[in-house]
């Protein structure tokens, strides 16, 4: 059964209070011992990932003895994994003892039009869980753990180390087509052309926006490398796209009337963020506007939100962090910009839209 996205969206925190009175009703030491452990099926998805499960069972369904001859591993370690992950709802283990891979395990294989096993591979990296180890050491200090374990700031080890770099825009490119055919169908574009996506990666977000919207010319602008894939990502829609390569915090690209900054300001400390709002700001045109893309912290304390889960990665990784509608109006503001009105999308994100003045 398929459930619409805005219906889960609008359901997501109901089942969240549930699993909370859950817990609630567990003695308390259970409740910390599931917390501690959820972890381990989360490596358990990366295990089968890595090792080339996923991308075999997409083929069709096999016995753990069939995976072990294929991809020369372990009999009896893939069954006892591939036994908990069904568990998970990953895979699903037939009476004849073949496992295939369930709809949410099909998302784990590589070559499925829903894969997002780039995201899988990047969030289970050591260099990315080793930041999240060592977020002990960032409540100490402030300091994000990703700094203080490898000597610089995410975004030039990313630059420096290309398997890194590569693996990071892949994951944004896999996870980019949820929130941007969610963003594409949440705000009218029909007169918002040229559209400037300012730290816009490979273009996900706005060949989803020309797809939807086929009078619409877009501009892409990123740091050369994230850039470098462009062309094939946009695909059919290249022809209405200036690709440029640039950095934000010295200028905008010129020429656009509508400016989209999706999850770029949460990267970001505030006197940071500003400084790419501000070099928008020159750029805008009076009656133009900037379309700020992000999951926004939760302003009531007490519950589970999108907002606060990636706000912790942000504390982890980089100097950035989410932001309550209130902190981004007050950043804007600094910018020389007011919010004209909040778009909830069918996804975790929302759309501020702000206009100068
Ligand atoms: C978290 S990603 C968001 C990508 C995309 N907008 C999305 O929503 O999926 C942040 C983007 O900012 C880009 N970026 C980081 N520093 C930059 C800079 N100084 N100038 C331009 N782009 C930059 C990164 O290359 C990356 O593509």
């Amino acid at each position: 059964m398929k459930i619409p996205l805005a219906l889960v969206r609008v359901a997501t925190p109901v089942v969240m209070w549930a699993a909370s009175l859950r817990r609630r009703a567990l003695p308390p030491q259970f409740a910390v011992l599931e917390m501690t452990t959820a972890i381990w099926p989360a490596l358990a998805l990366r295990a089968i990932v890595r090792v080339g499960i996923a991308d075999r069972l997409a083929r069709g369904p096999a016995t753990p003895d069939e995976l072990a001859r294929d991809l020369v591993l372990h009999e009896p370690s893939v069954r006892r994994v591939l036994r908990l992950l069904s568990g998970y709802d990953v895979v699903h283990e037939a009476r004849n003892g073949r496992f295939e891979l369930t709809r949410i395990g099909r998302c784990a294989a590589r070559d499925t039009p829903e894969s997002v096993a780039d995201f899988v591979r990047y969030a289970g990296e050591p260099w990315q869980l080793d930041s999240w180890e060592r977020l002990s050491e960032t409540l100490r200090t402030g300091v994000p753990a990703f700094e203080i374990v490898h000597g610089t700031s995410f975004f030039e080890y990313a630059g420096t180390h290309p398997e890194a770099g590569e693996l990071f825009d892949s994951a944004m490119t896999a996870v980019a087509p949820l929130y941007g055919f969610a963003v594409a169908h949440a705000y009218d574009f029909s007169h918002a052309s040229p559209v400037a996506d300012v730290g816009g990666g490979s273009g996900l977000m706005l060949r989803a926006i020309l797809r939807a919207y086929p009078d619409v010319q877009g501009v892409l602008f990123d740091l050369p490398g994230a850039i470098s894939r462009a062309p094939q990502v946009l695909g059919d829609e290249r022809a209405r796209v200036r690709v440029e390569a640039g950095d934000f915090f010295e200028l905008a690209p010129s020429g656009a009337r509508t400016y989209l900054l999706s999850h770029v300001l949460h990267n970001w400390e505030d006197e940071r963020a500003v400084k790419i709002l501000s070099n928008v700001r020159k750029e805008l045109p009076a009656d133009g506007r900037v379309l700020i893309v992000e999951t926004l912290l939760c302003d009531k304390p007490n519950r589970w939100s999108a907002g606060n889960l990636n706000d912790a990665q942000m504390l982890s990784l980089v100097r950035g962090r989410e932001r309550t509608r209130a902190e981004y109006a007050d950043l804007l503001r600094q910018a020389g910009f007011t919010i004209k009105r909040i778009i909830p999308t069918a996804a975790a994100e929302s759309i501020l839209v702000c206009a100068p003045g």
